[in-house]
């Protein structure tokens, strides 16, 4: 179980919004909020090195976004591509772990290639555990652990009474990582979209009008502290979750 609040969340998740309407408000194209949005993914990252986070996961394309007019999905893919060139030394040289979590079989050769290529090189680093979700969906990540699950007990390797939480938690995008501590969204909207459905189970939730191209380290700071004030039961009560012995 995570500690109580007192201490940095271990592992935080973002669903980064809002760069269309940045763009929008500078007369600019789409794409020049996502380019903007690039920077806060740099000011998050070393916010995180800073204070100590091990994890941070970015929902960086989902399932859904291919819906999106094309010129603005081959942006992304481009600016996605510009970013793996640019941005893994540093990252690397920081003892950044990078991982694409989501199905990364829908890109195309070459951008598909460079993003194996930064999984492997930096597979040994451990400072921070950046997980980049992209073509990722909530319920996509539950029905393939599902599916692991099912091809295991066909395979005669696992008995359908041993299918339980923690078996198929192994078989999510994120395990062996700490669990999800705290969510952000930015840009004002108050849901989820389809992001870490069964990792939120017990995260503690933040939403910030702030949109993404202007997040930075302060307002890290802003939702770490609002974390720090929050008090975790995990579905005890009060004088349980603060001392955890108690029964
Ligand atoms: C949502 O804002 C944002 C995205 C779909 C793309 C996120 C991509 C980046 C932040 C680029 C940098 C990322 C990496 C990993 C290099 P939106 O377009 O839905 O904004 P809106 O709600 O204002 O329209």
């Amino acid at each position: 179980m995570s500690p109580q609040p007192s201490t940095p969340p271990r592992h935080i998740a973002i669903v980064m919004d809002g760069n269309g309407r940045w763009a929008k408000a500078r007369h600019r194209p789409r794409s020049f909020g996502h380019n903007a949005g690039r920077k806060a993914v740099r000011e998050v990252v070393e916010g995180c090195l800073r204070q100590g986070v091990e994890t941070l996961t970015l929902f960086a394309f989902s399932s859904e976004n291919w819906q999106r007019p094309q010129d603005e999905v081959g942006a992304l893919m481009t600016l996605f591509m510009h970013a793996l060139d640019k941005e893994v030394d540093e990252l690397h040289d920081q003892g950044a772990r990078l991982r694409f979590v989501g199905d990364l079989g829908a890109f195309d050769t070459p951008l598909h290639k460079r993003m194996v290529a930064a999984m492997t090189r930096t597979v040994g680093n451990d400072k921070l555990h950046l997980n980049i979700a992209v073509n990722y969906g909530g319920r996509w990540d539950i029905v393939q652990a599902a599916r692991k699950a099912a091809e295991a007990v066909v395979l005669g390797q696992l008995r359908v009474e041993d299918i339980n939480e923690q078996q198929l938690d192994h078989g999510m995008c994120l395990a062996e990582l700490p669990p999800l501590d705290l969510f952000i969204r930015t840009g004002g909207e108050c849901r989820v979209s389809n992001f870490l459905l069964w990792q939120l189970a017990y995260a503690e939730l933040y939403f910030t009008e702030t949109l993404w191209p202007d997040f930075d380290q302060a307002s890290l700071q802003l939702a770490i502290e609002d974390y720090a004030r929050r008090e975790r039961r995990y579905g005890r009560v009060s004088e349980q979750a603060a001392r955890p012995g108690l029964t």
